[in-house]
């Protein structure tokens, strides 16, 4: 049986870990500082068991111990936007807290693949790199199989085609300068480009850019939860059932896309040992200058970084 650590037991930890166990990916720990939180939604969703039909133990706790011998460790810990905020705002706090979590990650499961969720996603993934020193192809950011989903679910909405049809590509990093990829998103293998107008297709890359905004605007509390929690399960899934799945991830580019040493997104195969290759598209002049203002703005992100 595999183990998978979920770090942060707010929404979209607690929902990750809902969407883990209903597939019956492995044994969870849902890990949180605040006290009982984790040890009450784990119990809870223990006696989902029944009724749900799954055969995997879920255990909250505080302490770090717990999480000995993970296969997969999802860092979702850390605060979410406030309406108005950008992700950047958070790099600071959020990088004390995602250095904390990745210290107790070095020694509790050093043989883990880390996915981490905590925004601004590249930056914070580039923080575990550093923290955790794991070869890069275990330290993993989530940001492409949301914006992708985010971009599929608008086109299927415009078209009035069922989502499961649509296969969405978004490259570059979370945030505002993420590269929606028209050309390469597709219904049924034909791309959007031949099915929509330029105007419309626009309208659809804006939304998907402020796919998160837009729902932290309408929550005004927190940010989203169940797209998230979702794409996180289907990279826990890649990964732990050796799935090979052909995913857009955050990972550490070495010369790849003409960028050295940043987390940017691009498509990867997610398998048993986290990237076993990064997939290097054939991009057009203006999609690649996308792509490098993308890298331009997370670049300027880790600078700010004191680590
Ligand atoms: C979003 C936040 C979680 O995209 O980054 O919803």
């Amino acid at each position: 049986m595999k183990k998978i650590t979920v770090v942060g037991a707010g929404f979209v930890g607690a929902t990750a870990v809902q969407r883990i166990v209903e597939k019956e990916l492995g044994d969870v720990v849902m890990i949180d500082v605040i006290e009982g939180m984790p040890q009450g939604k784990a119990l809870d969703l223990m006696e989902s068991a029944p009724i749900e039909g799954f055969d995997v133990e879920v255990m909250g706790t505080n302490d770090y111990k717990d999480i000995e011998g993970s296969d997969v460790v999802v860092i979702t810990a850390g605060i979410a936007r406030k309406p108005g905020m950008s992700r950047d705002d958070l790099v600071k706090i959020n990088s004390t807290i995602v250095s904390e979590v990745c210290e107790n990650i070095k020694k509790y499961a050093p043989e883990s693949i880390v996915i981490v969720v905590t925004n601004p996603l590249d930056i914070m993934t580039h923080v575990a790199l550093k923290m955790t020193e794991f070869h890069p192809s275990r330290v993993i950011g989530m940001s492409g199989v949301l914006d992708s989903a985010r971009f599929a679910t608008f086109v299927a909405k415009e078209l009035g085609c069922s989502a499961r049809d649509v296969d969405a590509m978004v490259l570059g990093g979370h945030g505002d300068s993420m590269v929606p990829l028209p050309r390469l998103t597709t219904v049924s293998g034909v791309p959007i480009t031949e099915l929509m107008d330029d105007e419309t297709i626009d309208r659809l890359v804006q939304r998907t850019i402020n796919g998160g905004a837009e729902i932290v605007e309408l929550l005004k509390t927190g940010s989203a939860f169940y797209a998230p929690s979702a794409a996180i399960t289907t990279m826990v899934a890649s990964i732990v059932r050796d799935q090979k799945r052909i995913l857009p991830a955050a990972v550490y580019l070495h010369g790849q896309y003409g960028h050295e040493g940043i987390y940017l997104g691009v498509p990867v195969k997610l398998g048993r040992m986290g990237v076993e290759a990064i997939v290097e598209l054939d991009l057009t002049e203006s999609e690649q200058a996308m792509l490098e203002r993308s890298a331009d703005a997370v670049k300027k992100g880790i600078s700010t970084l004191e680590i």
